[in-house]
């Protein structure tokens, strides 16, 4: 069990912090496992009406660790019994059949994007950012936002996102579709929470059909999160990605000959 994750329960609001402020609440394989457990736990739970993801501090979350990364390559490639936490947590999100919120209260890098397009209620604060710079990383998108990005924002929008890496801010976002309000950020945690007890007090049958009609037309989601994944691992052992992190560490301009 890691402190980096806090689930709270409370009013049939099933709340998860990523809480590793220290790192920008960057996602570990061990924090990615206990979210995975956390949020199948509340598909199965009667009790809990709705879950919320929230980040500790001033980020909702930088994304993948970037240590971890090549770790959780060399262990895809070597432990052939059990999915990885990220995938776990990948599948946990695209398989729960019950309303999650996004609060984004701060950036939201990679996955900390590509996690609320498997949210059903998206809110960001007014401080909040968007960005997916996989490409930047010599790597390419993941959890399904391959298909579902274009479908929540179009296909020329998600491409400008996509390929640039660029730092979408929240009214941007807005715009765009990519979340349904923008807060002010001293109101942020008390308006999302208003949400979420709406939500958790509503009739929990209607709730997930209206979940289950509203996503009908995103049926390929499994079969996508698996064809990015295969590509994700061989770009993970590139030499692309390794540039592309030596000169985010070295701050210096990539160079792919
Ligand atoms: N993985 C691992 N560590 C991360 C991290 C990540 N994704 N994001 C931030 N951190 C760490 C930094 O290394 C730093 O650690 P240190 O204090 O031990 O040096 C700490 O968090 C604070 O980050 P710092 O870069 O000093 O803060 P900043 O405000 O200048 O920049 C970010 C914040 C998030 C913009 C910057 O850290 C960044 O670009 N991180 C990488 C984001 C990313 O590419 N994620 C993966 C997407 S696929």
């Amino acid at each position: 069990m890691t402190d980096r994750i806090r689930i709270e329960h409370a009013n049939r609001v099933t709340t998860i912090t990523m809480a590793r402020p220290d790192k920008k609440n960057a996602l570990t394989q061990e924090m990615y496992g206990v979210m995975a457990n956390a949020v199948n736990a509340y598909g199965t739970d009667d009790e809990a009406r709705a879950l919320m993801f929230i980040g500790e501090g001033d980020y909702f979350t930088s994304g993948n660790d970037l240590n971890d990364f090549a770790m959780s390559a060399n262990r895809q490639a070597t432990d052939k019994d059990e999915l990885p936490p990220v995938v776990q947590f990948l599948h946990a999100i695209k398989d729960c059949e019950k309303p999650m919120i996004a609060a984004v209260n701060g950036p939201a890098i990679g996955v900390g994007l590509t996690l609320t397009l498997h949210c059903d209620l998206v809110y960001a604060a007014q401080s909040a950012t968007f960005a997916a710079p996989f490409v930047k990383l010599g790597l390419v998108p993941e959890a399904a936002s391959s298909l579902l990005l274009p479908a929540a924002i179009g296909l020329a929008n998600a491409s400008d996102v996509f390929m640039t890496g660029r730092i979408l801010a929240a009214d941007e976002a807005l715009r765009m579709g990519l979340v349904s309000r923008v807060f002010a950020d001293s109101d942020f945690v008390a308006e999302t929470q208003a949400l979420a007890a709406i939500v958790a007090q509503a009739a929990p049958q209607a709730m997930r059909h209206t979940k289950a009609l509203l996503r009908t037309q995103t049926d390929k989601v499994g079969e996508t999160m698996t064809a990015e994944s295969v590509i994700f691992a061989d770009q993970l052992r590139s030499p692309e990605f390794m540039e592309s992190v030596a000169a985010m560490t070295q701050k210096r301009a990539a160079v792919h000959p």
